[in-house]
């Protein structure tokens, strides 16, 4: 009995000694993470700042912009958006998913003198939420809130929930996109049928903009389009949740044969 009993104890021994060996390094791991994290709390918050203080000056506002935390565009995104429309000079604007962004493009468009933002947005709340923002800084002539409720979209053989964005006005010769959205809750890749359904309508020398590109599933997104849009060429901004440009040199490719559906998603939470 003593003679299994031994073996069998000096395995639970080795087992519970390997298994807490384990967990102090996970909290080791941890650790560092906090720290790493902590040490560039202030530096990444004061960058935000300096980005919130550099749109404010440069789109000469009078009001507030809406929230710039949590789910809307970051004050480092919404000003390479500004920067970009400041040097491009874009006429079509498209965005998928509205608000701060929709207010930073349309202002951009107002002090150019020209142009129009077609926002595509989801969520009725939201939409008109935008709409009253957009009202309250004077730019309701240089934005339309689109809502465009997500629909499924068969694209090559697999079924997508995005904007029902046959809702955009026909024949748009898209000169900058602006895709955050939907969000990620609403699928896997979710932002990718914008490549299919929206690229073949960019004009040449678009650019277009992807925020969260830091993301796993934004990534896994951009390596896709690499192989479907070649034509396309893909750079990295350096912004706090990652941002893509991509800019066409011009982007050839047929629109692709889409299966219709009616089905309409309800708003994701
Ligand atoms: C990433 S957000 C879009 C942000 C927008 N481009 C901006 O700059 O503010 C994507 C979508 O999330 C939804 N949304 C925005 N704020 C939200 C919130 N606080 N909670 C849940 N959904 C939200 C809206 O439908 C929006 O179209």
């Amino acid at each position: 009995m003593f003679a299994l009993l031994t073996p069998a104890l000096l395995a639970a021994v080795l087992l519970l000694c390997l298994w807490t060996l384990r967990k102090v390094r996970l909290i080791h791991l941890l650790a560092h993470e906090v720290r790493d994290q902590a040490a560039s709390a202030p530096a990444t918050l004061f960058r935000q700042l300096e980005a919130y203080d550099g749109l404010q000056r440069e789109l000469r506002l009078d009001r507030s912009l809406p929230p710039t935390r949590g789910w809307a565009g970051s004050p480092d995104f919404l000003l390479e958006l500004a920067r970009h429309v400041q040097a491009a000079q874009p006429q079509v604007v498209v965005e998928c998913s509205s608000g701060a962004s929709t207010i930073v493009l349309a202002r951009c468009l107002q002090l150019q003198g020209t142009g129009q933002v077609y926002s595509l947005e989801h969520d009725p709340v939201y939409a008109a939420q935008t709409r009253a923002e957009l009202a309250r800084h004077g730019l309701s002539q240089w934005a339309q809130v689109i809502e465009a409720p997500l629909r499924m979209h068969q694209l090559a053989g697999e079924h997508w929930p995005w904007y029902a964005a046959e809702r955009l006005p026909a024949g748009l010769a898209i000169d900058l996109l602006v895709i955050d959205g939907p969000p990620q809750a609403t699928g896997t890749q979710a932002r990718y049928p914008a490549g299919p359904l929206l690229f073949p309508q960019l004009a040449s020398g678009a650019a277009v903009f992807l925020d969260d590109a830091a993301r796993r599933d934004e990534q896994a997104i951009l390596r896709r389009w690499r192989e479907e849009f070649p034509s396309l060429r893909q750079s990295l901004l350096a912004c706090e949740k990652g941002c893509a440009r991509l800019r066409n040199d011009h982007c050839a490719r047929p629109a692709p044969q889409e299966t219709r559906t009616d089905a309409i998603l309800a708003p994701a939470d």
